[in-house]
């Protein structure tokens, strides 16, 4: 059994929720958005430190809902965050410790469900990297010059990326760093990866794992989260 560390990027501002308080604190059925997360993964096989990027002025708060919802024996660690989500991962990995896999996981994505974790972790263990996602909906255009439409891919092999994004520790810690000397910002970790010219897959999730991003992502995750 691999051993497996988890970061949870928690340090947005949210600015498409346009709240006062951060998405990840926002409290539905008495509970914040981060802690439901994170309960999610609290019966991982071989989960041995739980890390937390925050923004400094979160900190203490993130510090109080590891503390409250963690079992005593599994590590965590509260980090600071940065200005990109990808400086915020940056961070998070200089706590990985030696653990072989590591998993990256939006705070604000409550609805992943274990069997897609543990889908995610096998095919990582055994090809390097794992995304979730889900088949593009809708028809996909590249544009150009004046929106002109220059290019309309097959939607048969469009995805929509989404996490759990898993993979091998030191495949990921070189991506990084790579990422970093190359002064490339992805948006996702799987791109930094790819990048480096590691093996990543696509693991099919389903479309209740959103991510809670809009008012409407929101109204919809109460729903979900309250008739529990
Ligand atoms: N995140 C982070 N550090 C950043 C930016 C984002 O840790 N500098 C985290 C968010 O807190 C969130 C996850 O990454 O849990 C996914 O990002 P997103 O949904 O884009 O959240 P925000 O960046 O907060 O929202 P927005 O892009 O609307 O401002
Ligand atoms: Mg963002």
């Amino acid at each position: 059994m691999d051993s497996k560390v988890l970061i949870l990027p928690a340090a947005g501002s949210g600015s498409r929720m346009s709240l006062e308080v951060p998405k990840p604190y926002l409290e539905i059925a008495g509970r914040t958005i981060l802690e439901h997360t994170l309960r999610r993964f609290l019966q991982l096989e071989g989960l041995v430190r739980v890390v937390v990027a925050a923004s400094p002025e979160r900190m203490k708060q993130a510090r109080a809902i590891l503390d409250h919802a963690l079992p005593g024996s599994l590590a965590a660690t509260v980090v600071e965050g940065g200005d990109e989500r990808q400086h915020s991962i940056r961070n998070a990995l200089v706590e990985a410790g030696d653990a072989e896999l590591v998993l990256v996981h939006d705070a604000v994505r409550p609805f992943v469900t274990p069997a897609q974790i543990d889908a995610c972790c096998r095919t990582a263990a055994d090809c390097g990297g794992a995304v979730l996602g889900v088949p593009a909906r809708d028809t996909i255009k590249r544009t150009g010059k004046g929106r002109r439409i220059v290019e309309t891919p097959s939607r048969r092999e469009l995805w929509q990326a989404q996490t759990p994004q898993v993979f091998r520790r030191e495949l990921l810690v070189r991506a990084y760093e790579q990422a970093r000397e190359e002064h490339f910002t992805g948006t996702d970790d799987a791109s930094l990866v790819e990048r480096a010219g590691g093996e990543v897959r696509m693991v099919e999730g389903s479309r209740e794992n959103f991510k809670i991003t809009y008012p409407l992502d929101l109204k919809l995750a109460r729903l979900l989260l309250e008739e529990h």
